[in-house]
């Protein structure tokens, strides 16, 4: 997992003990493993959606879901990498998308998204391991929130690129203050340079949650499969 800087005392702030809800991006950012990760995620699945607007005013999964508009038509098969609690289908699915899956680490946050009555499928998956999807089964992907501090890691692109269908579509948020430290870059120059994908789209550095994070830039990137 990934260093992160973080201030406040995780050991001690279980959410639903003394973590105020502000506190909870930071809390997952400084999970030490995945399998902290999940558990953290587990824990906080039932107020993750009133936390995020309320105390955050997430915007990625709206932003990376009017992204993938201007590529992809309402029919594409869409897989919601990450997909938490289901935010970013509900998205897709309000601007008419039908086929849409998803997966997460997080068995907690599978539960609420299942609830939504979005998914076709919804998966326990983890992205850095092999993930068990058809090659080209998908003609978009889409990760919120997903590649970012602590979170999952740059190798598991390669996974993602294989499941999407040449011609189809990543589109993901991103923090431009770790895209090169942790990987992200070098992994994009790698899938580039084999002429895996090409980047078609960077959009400014945007405050996707300026409430909770006002100092944490976001960036949406997108990529066109080619294998
Ligand atoms: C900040 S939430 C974003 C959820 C959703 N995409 C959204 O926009 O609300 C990050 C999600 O990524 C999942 N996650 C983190 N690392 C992962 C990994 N290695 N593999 C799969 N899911 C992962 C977490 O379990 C969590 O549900």
């Amino acid at each position: 997992m990934f260093d992160v800087d973080t201030e406040i005392n995780v050991e001690s702030c279980a959410c639903g003990g003394s973590m105020t809800e502000t506190n909870r991006v930071r809390w997952v950012y400084a999970s030490k493993d995945n399998a902290e990760l999940a558990a953290r995620y587990d824990e906080w699945a039932e107020d993750y959606d009133t936390d995020l607007d309320r105390d955050f005013a997430w915007s990625g999964h709206v932003l990376a879901a009017e992204v993938l508009m201007k590529y992809t038509d309402p029919d594409v098969s869409i897989i919601d990498v990450g997909c938490g609690t289901g935010l970013c289908g509900g998205e897709l699915q309000r601007r008419g998308y039908t086929r849409i899956d998803g997966f997460d680490l997080s068995e907690g946050m599978l539960a609420l998204a299942s609830k939504l009555g979005v998914y076709a499928q919804l998966k326990q998956a983890v992205l850095g391991e092999p993930l068990e999807y058809d090659t080209d089964a998908y003609g978009a992907a889409i990760a919120t929130g997903v590649f970012t501090v602590g979170h999952a890691p740059a190798s598991g692109w390669d996974e993602v690129v294989r499941i999407i269908r040449p011609g189809g579509y990543f589109v993901l948020t991103i923090r431009p203050d770790i895209f090169e430290s942790n990987g992200y870059l070098q992994k994009e120059q790698d899938l580039v340079n084999s002429g895996q994908c090409e980047l078609v789209e960077a959009s400014d550095e945007i405050k996707m949650l300026p409430k909770g994070e006002p100092e944490a830039y976001h960036q949406i990137r997108v990529y066109r499969v080619l294998k």
